[in-house]
């Protein structure tokens, strides 16, 4: 700080507006603005400053011929400084309106400054994207949030939590909260685990979502329960995932999935409009069968075409493994060179694949079969095809899903990889579909069992139940997802409300009843006092708030983020704690750091 500086009191200082609604209107108006100097030009005898708040930025202009004491007060300002300027609006002429800013039609010529406070140099330039390291934005995050692509971000959350609140009310949702200090909750990921003082050797687990406990409420009588809540995972991060986020959790008595869907539609198309976003309801549904077979994926990314099934048109050819599909992969507006070709057919056949890529080749052998694979898939000679099949012996519960998922992947590498060129992934092209009738179980190879896919509390199909026991990888459940442009936004189920059904399904993923009376025993005795018929969902808020705002990360979304490493770079969470405080938790580190 420098010591020359003489700062401003505040005073009975009040702000006449903010930096972001000043107009044509105004010119004339005496006003006083209050905010940080965004930018600032010195001219001589003209000071011009962007004064900035979080509506906006305003120019102020300090003439020297006007008043050149408050001009001389003026050389002294830096960028983010914060200060309080009055003066009448003036509009600008013609050759220095700024058209890019809403304010650009008009300036305020100063007579009145007041430095409220003076700054150090921002850690990173204001206005630059891209370039900044992201370890320096976390650390100055305070300073980070100033920039306005964040302000507008944070704007957007804040506005969309509301708009979600009004349409749930609107339909008769109560705001229920649900405690952050509980016991293991069923979503699979590792618990945060909060020893406990008062009973040494114990621990709360924070939530994974409050998954049981809006269950509880059903079972309660509140039959329409939602909350905007912070839910708490220990799992690997990725640039959609944080060791805390925040669900719109939703859940329903006596409802069909039609009713849930209805709910949520009306609710999304809120929070869309809230984002200057129009979409049309009812969103397109796949069942989870056809998502897989289509493309390859059960979070569909629509704006990538599908995959198309060719297996009839090779039939006999030696091409794949009997009974096994063949499909064809087109990526419009795409020409690979030799080398890429070659790195994207490495990538498939790493997937375990048969990448047919040499078109001249099929175009010779099989002309007829190649023409059908055009005719079917639509691709011109702009486009790149690939067909993608399976050459060796089938693996895993559902091989034709190994095959789909393995050509899945190859499609949306050539998307991601090449998106530079052919541009279909758009982050501003959201589109939304549910995916539907998921399997019941997936297989666990690692710890070679059945394991519930959404959670152990989805209902499946009731004409599957007898399956339980034969083929558990062909059991539906009734569980969906929300997926917008291959991001799964939301995930929910019809839940088993009956205690039978409940324990049938403990024992299909080999949950002892001892092992499921300890950790959801609560919930076990709750389905024997008259538990409705029920099912929710949740939402991912900060995805939803990510991909509305044209954000590949949800860092960029959410205030205060921990690194992908699960840090806080600007408090230095986690940090070690005095032995005196792990003393009174009856913890002894094994590790001594
Ligand atoms: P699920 O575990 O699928 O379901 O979570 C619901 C949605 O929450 C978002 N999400 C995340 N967002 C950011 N960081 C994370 N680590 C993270 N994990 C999940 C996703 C996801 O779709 N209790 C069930 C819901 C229910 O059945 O009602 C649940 O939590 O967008």
């Amino acid at each position: 700080m420098s010591d020359a500086l003489k700062l401003d009191f505040l005073g009975d200082l009040k702000r006449t507006h903010d930096c972001g609604t000043i107009r044509l209107a105004n010119v004339g108006e005496r006003v006083l603005l209050m905010g940080w100097v965004h930018r600032r030009r010195d001219l001589g005898a003209l000071i011009f400053i962007h004064l900035r708040d979080r509506a906006g930025v305003t120019q102020c202009v300090f003439r020297v011929e006007e008043n050149s004491a408050v001009h001389a007060r003026a050389e002294e300002i830096r960028p983010e400084y914060v200060v309080a300027v009055e003066g009448i609006i003036e509009n600008r002429s013609a050759d220095t309106i700024n058209p890019s800013i809403p304010t650009g039609e008009v300036e305020v010529v100063v007579d009145k400054l007041w430095i409220l406070n003076e700054s150090k140099p921002a850690p990173f330039p204001m206005e630059e994207e891209g370039n900044i390291s992201e370890e320096a934005r976390l650390k100055y995050r305070f300073v980070d949030l100033r920039r306005p692509r964040m302000q507008n971000n944070i704007m957007l959350r804040s506005k969309v939590a509301l708009e979600a609140r009004k349409a749930m009310y609107d339909m008769g949702f109560l705001e229920i909260e649900t405690p952050f200090m509980t016991k293991s909750t069923p979503e699979g990921s590792r618990d945060f685990l909060v020893p406990s003082r008062m009973t040494p050797g114990s621990f709360y687990a924070l939530p994974q979502s409050p998954q049981i406990f809006k269950q509880l409420l059903m079972v309660s009588g509140f039959d329409k329960y939602f909350q905007i809540v912070r839910c708490f995972r220990d799992e690997d991060l990725r640039a959609d995932r944080q060791p805390e986020f925040t669900q719109i959790d939703i859940e329903m008595s006596f409802p069909q999935q039609e009713t849930i869907f209805e709910t949520v539609e009306k609710l999304v198309l809120a929070i869309f409009a809230a984002a200057d976003y129009k979409i049309e309801a009812p969103f397109l549904r796949l069942t989870h069968k056809q998502a897989i077979e289509q493309y390859g994926i059960d979070k569909p990314d629509l704006r990538v075409p599908p995959l198309v099934n060719v297996t009839d048109l090779f039939l006999g050819q030696g091409l794949a493994t009997e009974g096994l599909p063949m499909v064809a992969i087109r990526i419009p507006n795409l020409t690979l060179s030799r080398k890429e070709r070659d790195d994207a057919k490495a990538f498939g056949v790493e997937k375990g694949l048969r990448v047919l890529d040499d078109l001249k080749r099929l175009d010779r052998d099989m002309p007829e079969a190649m023409a059908e694979v055009r005719k079917r898939t639509g691709a011109t000679d702009e486009d790149t095809l690939m067909i993608a099949a399976w050459p060796s012996e089938p693996t895993g519960h559902l091989p034709e899903q190994t095959v789909y998922l393995a050509a899945g992947a190859l499609r949306l590498h050539l998307a991601q990889k090449f998106n530079d060129r052919h541009k279909l992934l758009d982050p501003k092209d959201l589109r939304l579909l549910w995916v539907t009738d998921f399997p019941m179980f997936e297989w666990d190879a690692e710890d070679e069992r059945w394991q519930a896919a959404h959670h152990p509390f989805t209902s499946p199909f009731e004409e599957d139940i007898p399956l339980l026991e034969t083929d558990p990888a062909r059991v539906r459940s009734k569980a969906y997802d929300l997926v917008i442009s291959g991001v799964e936004i939301a995930s929910g189920s019809i839940r088993i409300h009956r205690r039978d059904i409940q324990s049938k399904i403990f024992s299909a993923i080999g949950f002892s009843m001892d092992e499921a009376k300890n950790r959801f025993g609560f919930l076990l005795d709750a389905l024997e006092y008259g538990a409705p018929p029920h099912g929710g969902i949740a939402l991912g808020f900060d995805r939803l708030i990510m991909m509305l705002a044209g954000e590949t990360s949800i860092r960029d979304v959410i205030p205060f983020p921990k690194t992908s490493k699960g840090t806080d770079l600007m408090c230095e969470a986690p940090s070690t704690v005095p032995d005196k405080n792990l003393r009174e938790l009856g913890i002894q580190l094994r590790v001594k750091v």
